[in-house]
């Protein structure tokens, strides 16, 4: 039978959003952050950035790999003058952050003088935030703003101001929207909660 491809589309993306629970490898997790949820989230986030930063020409800086999708979502919703760079950036292994923050793609823009916004997935002890500071401030930028999605605040152990915070979470493991359990799961429209 013929299905025009619009179909197609609307009965994967129905397939998909009635998902409330997501098996990956030895673990399940739960819905707990719709893709509703986020947009609106995302959205009021970009409402301030544009006011706050209204007539200046700011860097956003995607840290890879868990930010892209919440990175693109945010640009699509900036309305100012804008660039865009990415690094690249490792310190979880399977559920656990690490203190070893790894640089895999570093910064090779020129940052002086320019505004920047660091865009994070999520900020949790806060050691990658820090380390991605400290490497963005040896290039003299104006200033630098943290925009993340989620805030963990429970496991936050630094005093580093996070500007623009779309969502605070508990502490608990978390994928999808970007985030993964070892490298699977970002592909996910929604955020879902590890369950013990
Ligand atoms: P931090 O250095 O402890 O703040 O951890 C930050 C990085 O660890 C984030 O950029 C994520 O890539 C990763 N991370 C932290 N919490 C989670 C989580 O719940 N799920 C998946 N990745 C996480
Ligand atoms: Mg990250």
């Amino acid at each position: 039978m013929f299905i025009p491809y619009p179909a197609i589309i609307s009965y994967f993306r129905a397939k998909q959003s009635d998902m409330t629970t997501v098996d990956i490898k030895d673990k399940s997790f739960s819905i707990s952050i719709t893709e509703e949820e986020i947009r609106a989230a995302v959205t009021r986030i970009a409402a301030k950035i544009n006011s706050d930063l209204d007539g200046e020409n700011p860097i956003f800086i995607c840290v890879l790999n868990g930010a892209f999708m919440f990175a693109s979502d945010l640009l699509k919703e900036i309305t100012i003058d804008c660039e865009i760079s990415f690094v690249k950036m490792a310190s979880y292994e399977g559920t656990q952050s690490t203190e070893n923050v790894k640089t895999l793609i570093g910064l090779n823009e020129d940052l002086k003088d320019r505004e920047i916004i660091i865009v994070e997935d999520i900020v949790d002890t806060g050691i990658t935030i820090e380390t991605i500071i400290d490497q963005v401030k040896q290039y003299d930028p104006t200033d630098v703003k943290i925009a993340t999605l989620l805030f963990k605040p429970e496991a936050y152990r630094k005093d580093i101001f996070i500007d623009y915070v779309a969502l605070e979470v508990p502490d608990d493991f978390l994928i999808g929207y970007g985030l993964d359990y070892n490298g699977l799961g970002r592909n996910l429209r929604d955020i879902y909660t590890l369950m013990e």
